[in-house]
């Protein structure tokens, strides 16, 4: 390299004491707090997030505009949030990550703009966007400035949606309005302890309603994880969050137009699974866990599960076969034997989406005895949300695998991926039961009279129930009418998925055009 003259050594000199400044954030005293709290720095964050050495910052010098309040004494480089660009597997990353060390990571017009050029670049060039969130809201310095800031980067996600996929981690507060970015993005992780997440906090809600919460109980991951199912991953601490949003990224393709990466395996496809022989237990009425069979047919057994908490009754998440990309939506028959219910349906619904905008096929597992019955689910909108389910599995074009390993029963049967509703490969257990209901409802139904009029009540029921289950507790009548296109063995699921997955690997399917359907929302 040449040597550099005085004059341009001087300007490099600027060009360095800007970076560091930049980099220094709200200086040391407040990095300090942050590590006290537990938490990470913007800049660490990143580093762990994204490959070593791969980050470009963009807008690391811009400042904010504000000249009220003294604000124009006040300019830190960065204004607050880092954003840029780079690799997770060596595919190409959007990333911004709010700094709580400068104005409380507070959201500023300038603010605002950083975000919203990398979401625009991220839609443009058709890669992910992940956000790191740890801010105190809206800039209050700024105003009506700031709001608008925000509805800029609501109007980005919105229009994002199913275009890229979008990561949020929750990293520190979210509050107010600012809640709303990240419920539209597809995924959310929280971190336990540190993290939370509401529309108006402790203080409003005690003065609004008289109701004493803290902020943890309130919002934190626990709550979001079990009882509002906004969170999808709650998770012990920063690392392990940002491991697992780059292990999520692996699943999804970077944009709507491509395909998801492709993991090598040793574990073969065809692989016989004669663990699965017992796994659905003899006893219609035990309960078994749904996720043997799920880890059984997984690449090396590997299951990434996702809002395990919550809802726990359906089991949704992400699988590889064949090194490719699958998403799962199964009964839970150790939760509420299975049944669906109104969060087990939206749960499933929004992610049946997420895998149909994203070109991910789904395996749906089917043990299901109907919906919940009672005031609560009617009262609730189970219909409206059930429906959700039945849209969302109807209107997917990805392919479409189902296994039923034991009850399809009435609706549940239809809405669970069933042939009618164009799912590709239909199977089923020698163990599965499909028909309109259970045989003890039905016979009480149809064989009312016969029962009030039998001298021995008990023996005849036991008699029609019998006949009754010989009779639809089996796959065979669906089998005949082409409803399941095969009758697999246990021992045989994984290799019966490959190939069942092999078989639609370039499929084509399309939807009539329109605007947008009308999902019952
Ligand atoms: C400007 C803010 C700020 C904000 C925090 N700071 N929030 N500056 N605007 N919204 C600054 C503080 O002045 C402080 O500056 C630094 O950030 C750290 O804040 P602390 O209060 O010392 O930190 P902590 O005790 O950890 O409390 C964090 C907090 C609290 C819970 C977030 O700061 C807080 O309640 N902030 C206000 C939250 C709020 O009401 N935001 C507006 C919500 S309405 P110094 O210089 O001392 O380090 C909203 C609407 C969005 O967001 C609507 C979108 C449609």
């Amino acid at each position: 390299m040449a040597d550099m003259s005085p004059e341009l050594q001087e300007k490099i000199d600027i060009l360095d004491a800007k970076w560091a400044q930049a980099h220094a954030g709200g200086g040391p005293a407040r990095v300090a707090r942050q590590h006290a709290a537990g938490k990470l720095t913007a800049r660490e964050r990143v580093d762990l997030l994204l490959d070593p050495g791969s980050f470009l910052e963009l807008d690391a010098f811009v400042v904010h505009q504000c000249r009220d309040f003294g604000m124009e004494e006040q300019t830190v480089l960065g204004d607050g949030v880092i954003t840029g660009h780079g690799t997770i597997d060596g595919r190409p990353v959007y990333v911004f990550a709010q700094d709580f060390t400068v104005f409380g990571g507070s959201l500023s017009g300038a603010y605002a703009r950083k975000i919203c050029k990398v979401m625009d670049l991220a839609v443009r060039n058709g890669a992910p966007v992940v956000g790191l969130n740890d801010s105190g809201g809206a800039r209050i310095q700024e105003g009506v400035v700031s709001l608008g800031g925000y509805a800029d980067i609501f109007l980005r996600n919105t229009l994002a949606s199913g275009v890229v996929p979008q990561i949020s981690a929750i990293l520190g507060p979210c509050a107010g309005g600012a809640v709303y970015s990240p419920a539209i993005t597809d995924f959310i992780a929280m971190v336990e302890g540190s993290s939370y997440m509401f529309v108006t906090g402790p203080d409003v809600i005690k003065t609004v309603t008289h109701e004493e919460v803290d902020k943890e109980s309130l919002g934190g991951a626990s709550a979001h994880s079990t009882k509002s199912g906004v969170c999808h991953f709650a998770v012990p601490d920063e690392p392990t969050c940002l491991a697992l949003i780059r292990e999520l990224l692996s699943f999804m393709p970077s944009n709507n137009v491509d395909d998801p990466p492709v993991r090598p395996t040793d574990d073969a496809w065809d692989r016989p699974t004669p663990e699965l022989v017992g796994a659905v237990p003899g006893n219609p009425n035990k309960p078994y866990d749904i996720r043997e069979i799920i880890r059984g047919v997984a690449d090396d057994h590997h299951f990434l599960e996702v809002q395990e908490k919550y809802a726990q009754n359906i089991v949704i998440g992400f699988l590889r076969v064949e090194g490719r990309s699958v998403g799962v939506v199964a009964n839970q028959p150790q939760h509420l034997a299975g049944c669906l219910d109104v969060n087990s349906s939206i749960k499933a619904a929004r992610f049946v989406r997420f895998c149909d905008a994203f070109s991910i096929p789904i395996l749906t597992l089917v043990d299901v005895p109907g919906f919940l019955p009672g005031t609560q689910q009617e009262w609730g909108g189970i219909i409206k949300h059930g429906a959700k389910l039945l849209f969302a599995f109807a209107e997917a074009t990805v392919p479409k695998i189902t296994l039923i390993t034991r009850k399809a029963y009435g609706g549940a049967y239809d809405v669970m991926s069933s042939k009618h509703i164009r799912a590709d490969v239909n199977l089923a257990y020698p163990t599965a039961e499909i028909a309109v209901m259970g045989a003890d409802g039905a016979v009480n139904i149809i064989f009312r009279q016969e029962l009030k009029d039998a001298d021995d009540v008990e023996a005849r029921r036991t008699e029609l129930v019998d006949d009754y289950r010989q009779t639809f507790a089996n796959p065979y009548k669906a089998a005949e009418l082409g409803y399941i296109d095969r009758v697999i063995r246990p021992e045989h699921t994984r290799k019966e998925v490959a190939q069942a997955l092999r078989m639609c690997r370039n499929k084509r399917d399309q939807n009539p055009p329109k605007k947008h359907g009308n999902i019952p929302l």
